[in-house]
């Protein structure tokens, strides 16, 4: 495999996650990816709950909990008790919202916070979960140390992100993160490296950029067929270019090998 050449963090911050999720952002993620705004849907979180054998028995802390569509299937499907944590309020008020009247409701609760300082006593989790945002973290070493102290011992972390799996260009680097507003982006070894430095041990560690490239390409063509006049009308053409030019570069960037996904389940030891 290629040495990949770390590049530097950008400055980007969690003010800069509000002010985005506080817009028009989730939504537009929302309508090319669904409620669950992660690549792959409700069929990718039954394979992470599979792989982090989540039952009724767990206590699950889900990180970065947008709309709250994965914190309702796990409670409706396992019958867990699941906390979403978010640090956005839009996303935290509208999770709530979506939340009324569901199956297991009363198993759910919705936090206002951020993964950087997690407001729980160490030992309250049996899982601490991510699906595709980790990479908007500032500091992917303390959120590691976070996510282990809020564990139980033999605790599980399982997630999935947007990496970094090439070498890239500065430009490129800093136009892929800077469309997303991501700081920076791991690396698969990078994650593997951080959690078994912080007491963990690697079950499973997946690259899944071939799926990633596709995805990408999918969501370019339902933004370009599906979602134009939509996003003209109630956005205007400004945001449909942003939008159009800043998922190109993500497309061209996947296929070529520089920008995909991982899965990685480890063990707190
Ligand atoms: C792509 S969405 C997450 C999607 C969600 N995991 C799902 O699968 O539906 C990103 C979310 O991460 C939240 N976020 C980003 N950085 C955060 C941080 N440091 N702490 C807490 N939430 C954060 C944002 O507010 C936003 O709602």
């Amino acid at each position: 495999m290629e040495n990949i050449y770390k590049m530097k963090k950008l400055d980007f911050n969690i003010g800069d996650v509000i002010e985005i999720y506080s817009g028009p952002v989730g939504i537009l993620w929302e309508m090319l990816m669904g409620e669950q705004i992660h690549v792959g849907g409700e069929k990718e979180t039954t394979i992470l709950a599979n792989k982090a054998n989540i039952t009724k028995e767990k206590t699950i802390l889900d990180v970065c909990s947008a709309l709250g569509g994965p914190v309702r299937h796990l409670a409706k499907d396992y019958g867990c008790k699941i906390v979403g944590l978010d640090a956005t309020q839009k996303m935290i008020d509208e999770a709530i919202k979506r939340t009324k009247n569901e199956p297991n409701s009363n198993l759910i609760t919705y936090k206002l916070g951020n993964a950087l300082d997690i407001p729980y006593k160490a030992e309250t989790f049996d899982v601490v979960w991510g699906q595709d945002a980790w990479c908007y973290i500032t500091d992917k070493n303390k959120f590691i140390s976070e996510a282990c102290r809020v564990l139980k011992p033999n605790g599980i972390i399982a997630f999935t992100d947007w990496l970094q799996v090439g070498n890239m260009s500065e430009k490129e680097w800093i136009d892929l993160n800077s469309f997303m507003a991501f700081p920076y982006m791991e690396t698969l070894e990078g994650y593997e490296e951080i959690l078994k430095n912080t007491g963990f041990r690697i079950i499973e560690s997946e690259d899944l950029s071939q799926d990633f490239a596709m995805h990408c390409h999918k969501y370019q063509t339902i933004l370009r067929n599906n979602l134009k006049n939509d996003v003209i009308k109630n956005y205007g053409p400004e945001m449909f270019d942003a939008a159009d030019n800043g998922l190109n570069l993500w497309v061209q960037a996947a296929d070529s090998g520089k920008v995909g996904r991982g899965r990685i389940i480890a063990k707190r030891i």
